[in-house]
């Protein structure tokens, strides 16, 4: 084997965002570029050398090419030994689980998440350290630090092998173990979940849909939901992972898992209808006629948890994003446990987890996990579904309609205006923050200000502090509007405003999202100015 320093580098923005670096496939498939990133990471993280780490990817377009390259990279720099799923397929949850189950140094999750796969679409890598979960911000910098001042890589001119079989080969003195991404995985859920009750469920007549999107859940889901639970098939659609996602976006809303959403709708809805996202670590929950927002199913899990053998001690605490509804809040408080606000990125979960100060976390971008490993994870949230529903014996909107009456309800909903130019997106954010002092007691469409700041996390755990994680701004009545820029795209700025009202357990909760948020999204407008800001008032997409 030869080791060759390629002169390379640096490239200019590759921080690394919300979860990882995201760019455009054309810009990875750059000569150097994936390289020079991969290689800023060894680097530091204090060399390869002698460490083991996962590799896997959601299965897009140019995840195998890019398997092969870090795989040369990983033995020139000294690894002792890569884990790599088959294929060059593991999903975001369980690569956080084999790091944590063959205490690997590390892991690399090549994906986009939810964003379109393809030539002309989008790719992504991320690192996640030796707890499973993403690498946090002090490792995150140090990374851009070191991207900023590389000036080669190293790779061996070994040939590629054969990721298709199962079992050990090397690549000079680096051992790579290609193992079943799924077999793990699955042993993992049967000890958390009550799979006779669930097998005894599906026996019943019980149906569901799971739509996999043509990403990296289908055979996860296949094998669990078909194989070992006895669904019947079919009720896993769309299970063959595709370089594009059949070319769509694997990202499990209304907007985008429309299909499935329409059949649940319908006269013909099975009982249970769920989806995931292209790398596996979000999820949709749908009932018959029942879309369950992610904040609502964040609280419903943490209020019936105990019900699965895995939580049947209780929950430590519950944990929720910022922008995520204040639904698993009012279940915490009754629960009498501890409830936490995270900034945005599930990588902000990781102290409060390995601390154990909370057992589950949840986010409104459809996010939801627990201390099973250090990302958020899709199937998991399915599984829990599944076995709640095993245990109650009830349907998904009397779930609902239940935990409403006792908790009150936390109208939600999630605005984007996608592609804005990053200037205007800019000057919308800073002519709000320029106003925060002044608008506590004004009126903004009629709707009184409360509250208004922006959003500092002060980690309990490590004492780090996170600026900037968004404009809060709470109206009496209990609404509230929070405004950030995401830092996942890959086009211009999106915009996100979050809109949320509460109407407590004794009012009636049938209003649509729509009619309840009306006032608060009227005061947004007004607060905003965005209407000569950015040009339009009417979002992109709305979950
Ligand atoms: C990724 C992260 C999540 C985050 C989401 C939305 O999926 O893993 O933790 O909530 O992106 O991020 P954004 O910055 O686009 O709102
Ligand atoms: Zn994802």
């Amino acid at each position: 084997m030869n080791i060759q320093t390629v002169s390379k580098g640096p490239f200019e923005g590759q921080k690394p965002g919300t979860s990882g670096l995201r760019k455009k496939t054309r810009v990875f498939m750059e000569p150097g570029y994936l390289e020079c990133f991969v290689q800023a990471t060894f680097n530091a993280i204090g060399g390869a050398q002698g460490k083991a780490f996962v590799m896997g990817g959601d299965g897009r377009f140019f995840n195998r090419d890019a398997i092969q390259t870090m795989l040369k990279m990983a033995a020139a720099n000294g690894a002792a030994k890569v884990i790599v799923g088959q294929g060059g397929l593991v999903s975001t949850p369980a690569v956080s689980h084999l790091i944590r189950k063959r205490g690997t140094h590390g892991g690399f999750v090549l994906s986009a998440s939810h964003n379109p796969g393809g030539i002309d679409a989008d790719f992504g890598i991320k690192y996640n350290v030796s707890n499973g979960g993403p690498a946090p911000e002090n490792i995150t910098n140090l990374m851009f630090e070191q991207t900023q001042s590389i000036t080669g890589y190293r790779i061996t001119d070994a040939p590629d092998i054969d990721l298709g079989t199962v079992g050990m080969c090397a690549i000079g003195d680096m051992q790579v173990e290609i193992v079943d991404p799924v077999s793990d995985y699955r042993d993992l859920m049967e000890g958390l979940f009550d799979f006779a009750k669930i097998r005894a469920l599906f026996d019943s007549g019980f149906r569901m849909r799971f739509d996999a999107m043509h990403a990296v859940t289908g055979p996860y889901a296949k094998a669990i939901l078909e194989g070992t639970l006895g669904a019947p098939e079919g009720t896993v659609i769309n299970a063959a992972p595709s370089e594009d996602f059949g070319g769509g976006h694997p990202d499990p809303n209304p907007v985008w898992a429309k299909t499935l959403m329409d059949e649940m709708m319908s006269d013909s809805a099975p009982d249970f209808g769920a989806a995931s996202d292209g790398d596996g670590d979000r999820n949709m929950i749908v009932g018959r006629g029942a879309y369950v927002t992610p904040s609502d199913s964040l609280a419903v899990l943490a209020a019936n948890a105990h019900l699965a053998p895995g939580y049947k001690a209780g929950l430590a605490g519950v944990a929720r994003s910022m922008p995520t509804s204040a639904a698993s809040d009012k279940v915490a408080e009754k629960l009498g446990i501890a409830s936490f606000e995270t900034p945005t990125g599930w990588k902000f979960f990781g102290n409060l987890l390995d601390a154990g100060k909370v057992t589950l976390c949840g986010e409104e971008s459809a996010g939801t996990g627990s201390d099973h490993v250090r990302e958020k994870d899709g199937l998991w949230a399915v599984l829990l579904w599944l076995n709640i529903l095993a245990e109650r014996g009830q349907s998904v909107s009397e779930i609902m309609a239940d935990h409403w009456a006792t908790y009150g309800r936390n109208y939600y909903s999630r605005h984007d205006y996608e592609a804005v130019p990053a200037e205007a997106a800019n000057a919308l954010m800073q002519g709000v923050r320029d106003r925060l002092g002044s608008l506590v007691g004004a009126t903004p469409a009629g709707l009184e200000v409360t509250a208004a700041d922006e959003f500092s996390y002060h980690d309990p755990v490590d004492g780090s502090v996170s600026h900037n994680q968004g404009l809060r701004i709470s109206f009496a009545g209990e609404g509230r509007a929070v405004l950030r820029l995401s830092g996942t795209g890959t086009e211009g700025a999106t915009l996100r405003v979050y809109l949320e009202q509460y109407a407590p357990s004794s009012q009636a909760h049938d209003l649509s999202p729509e009619m309840a948020l009306a006032p608060v999204r009227d005061a947004v407008i007004e607060i905003t100015d965005m209407q000569s800001l950015i040009g339009r008032i009417e979002p992109d997409v709305k979950t």
